[in-house]
């Protein structure tokens, strides 16, 4: 089968009108790996049409840098979604996800604040934007996303909701190497010794699990068991460590229901991010 790849607006269109339904879209900034295979697979076992998007959005990153960094190779990626069943593959050009003349940003409220959204001003508005443009376009049944970046798949949950947009989002499990560490795009730039190290991420949300599932309830503890194991690596630059409300994301100080520990760690200039959801 082969992967048909579009990059312009109508041309996404056409290809859509006559595809089956449902359709299960998969947005992604490239550089694919395994997680990215997990959402294409979870897409084609739901969905008749599975469409991939391959676009680094701009408007998401706070650091010209950064987004100059950002892993590319289209041609790798094509040929994964190729080897997954996948259907259509939307690859736009800046200009054709932002024309001239574009001047919307779709800002999520209270759930966008905190954590990512205040270590990165800018990032979830620019997400949210391009995502509702995506939902837009494709207008499909069901969207996949990792649940490595939890606070995003709650800011677009809230986004859709609000906005009565009928796709329905999908958070489907963190897709981990042998070690511990969570996949992701930016791996690629961790050095040898700070690749080695990156898996401190995962041992500190374990460690602080492990306090929760003994009994204890206290969110400064189990912040404080993060930040305790995150300081034996002396390559962890720790930015946050979070012990929040599962729903609202505000810091708990006692966990009596569903609560998400999250950390946000640089290594180098890679920052890493990862959760563990509790109860
Ligand atoms: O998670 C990502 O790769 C991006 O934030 C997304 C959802 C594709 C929007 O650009």
């Amino acid at each position: 089968m082969t992967t048909l790849v579009v990059r312009t607006r109508a041309d996404l269109r056409a290809a859509l009108a006559d595809s089956p339904r449902p359709i299960g879209l998969v947005p992604t900034m490239g550089w694919l790996h395994d997680g990215h295979r997990a959402l294409m697979r979870r897409a084609r076992a739901a969905d008749r049409t599975t469409v991939v998007s391959i676009f680094v959005n701009p408007r998401q990153f706070g650091d010209p840098s950064d987004l100059a960094q950002y892993p590319r190779n289209e041609t790798r990626d094509v040929a994964m979604c190729e080897a997954e069943g996948v259907d259509l593959v939307f690859a736009p050009a800046v200009d054709e996800v932002y024309p001239p003349g574009f001047d919307t940003s779709v800002i999520v409220g209270s759930i966008a604040e905190p954590l990512e959204g205040a270590a990165r001003p800018g990032h979830f508005p620019g997400v949210a934007t391009v995502v509702a443009i995506l939902f837009g376009l494709v207008r499909a049944e069901r969207a996949y996303f990792g649940q490595k970046d939890a606070q995003q798949v709650a800011v677009i949950r809230r986004m859709a909701l609000d906005l009565a947009i009928p796709t329905e989002v999908v958070a489907c499990p963190t897709v981990r190497e042998a070690d511990g560490l969570a996949m992701s795009s930016r791996n690629v730039h961790l050095s040898p010794a700070e690749r080695a190290a990156a898996p401190v991420l995962r041992t500190a949300l374990l460690v602080a699990r492990e306090a929760w599932a003994n009994g204890e309830r206290s969110g400064e503890v189990l912040r404080h068991r993060m930040r305790a194991q995150l300081a034996e690596e002396p390559l962890a630059n720790v930015e946050y460590v979070s012990c929040a409300d599962g729903s609202t994301l505000a810091e708990l100080e006692r966990v009596d229901g569903p609560a998400l520990l999250s950390l946000a760690v640089r290594f180098g200039s890679t920052r890493l991010i990862d959760n563990e959801p509790l109860g």
